[in-house]
């Protein structure tokens, strides 16, 4: 297990270095490093693997940058569903019996096979130039999770997406307060299963906890208006972001 103020390796699992969240965090993560993605965009044998057939003609669709970004986060995401299966539910998953598409909107969705003993968890995607990274929830729990290379951003991209007030704390000599911001955020709407046309401007973090208004508040009404928390990691030269609903 990790030691707590110290940046995370790719791969590990669980434990954050820079939450507020006191003991094991109610998510699992899982990383897969851009090296690896590149490695797998050849789809050698043990990572063909790791798919169906499906996911495989899927796979084989997409331009090389897409196919490298969908490797990244899918990989990452069988490593988290697969280690929530067998430590939540004592099941012992194959990767590629936990199929992962999307829906029309592009949110991904876990296909299990007939009879599985288990349901499938709440669970997030992310990738971006450093790799890939993926959060499923406890019981109960949803999450969203985004990554982004923690790089000076111009002030009016931070402006187009923030609050006045948000604005001044995050300029282009943070570049990590703006990390923060963005993939918080970002984290916060991919929870409400919001995409493009969600305004990020409706989303608050705060030190621990986000807040929504507008059409993100009215989604998180339909869900009961839980308490949704805020935790990040530092990985590599990137900022991970998870957002989740409970105590
Ligand atoms: C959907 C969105 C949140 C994805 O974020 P991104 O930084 O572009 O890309 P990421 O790599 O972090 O995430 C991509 C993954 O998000 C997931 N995703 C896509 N749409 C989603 C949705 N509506 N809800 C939840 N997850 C979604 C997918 O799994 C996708 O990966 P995949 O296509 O390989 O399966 C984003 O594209 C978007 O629409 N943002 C609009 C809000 C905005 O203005 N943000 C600016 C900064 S705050």
């Amino acid at each position: 297990m990790r030691k707590r103020g110290v940046k995370v390796e790719w791969n590990e699992y669980n434990d954050t270095s820079m939450t507020a969240h006191k003991g094991r965090p109610p998510y699992r993560l899982a990383y897969c490093t851009r090296q690896e993605a590149e490695r797998a965009e050849a789809l050698p044998p043990e990572i063909r693997a790791r798919f169906s057939a499906e996911e495989l003609s899927q796979l084989k669709s997409l331009p090389p940058r897409r196919l490298r970004d969908r490797l990244a986060g899918r990989l990452a995401a069988k490593r988290a569903l697969a280690e929530h299966f067998a430590e939540e539910e004592g099941w012992i998953a194959e990767p590629r019996e936990l199929e992962i598409f999307n829906d029309d909107a592009g949110r991904p969705f876990l296909r299990l096979p007939p009879g599985a003993m288990a349901a499938a968890p709440s669970f997030s995607i992310t990738h971006c130039a450093e790799g890939g990274a993926a959060a499923v929830g406890g019981a109960g729990r949803r999450v969203g999770v985004d990554l982004e290379t923690v790089v000076a951003r111009p002030a009016e991209v931070i402006a187009f997406v923030s609050a006045p007030i948000e604005n001044r704390s995050a300029g282009p000599d943070s570049p990590e307060a703006q990390a923060r911001l963005w993939t918080a955020k970002e984290a916060a709407l991919k929870l409400l299963g919001l995409g493009l046309g969600a305004d990020a401007r409706a989303v608050r973090p705060e030190a621990e906890d986000v807040t929504f208004t507008g059409l993100p508040a009215e989604i998180w009404r339909e869900l009961g208006s839980p308490r949704v928390r805020l935790a990040y990691e530092q990985v590599q030269g990137a900022m991970l972001a998870v957002v989740f609903t409970g105590d």
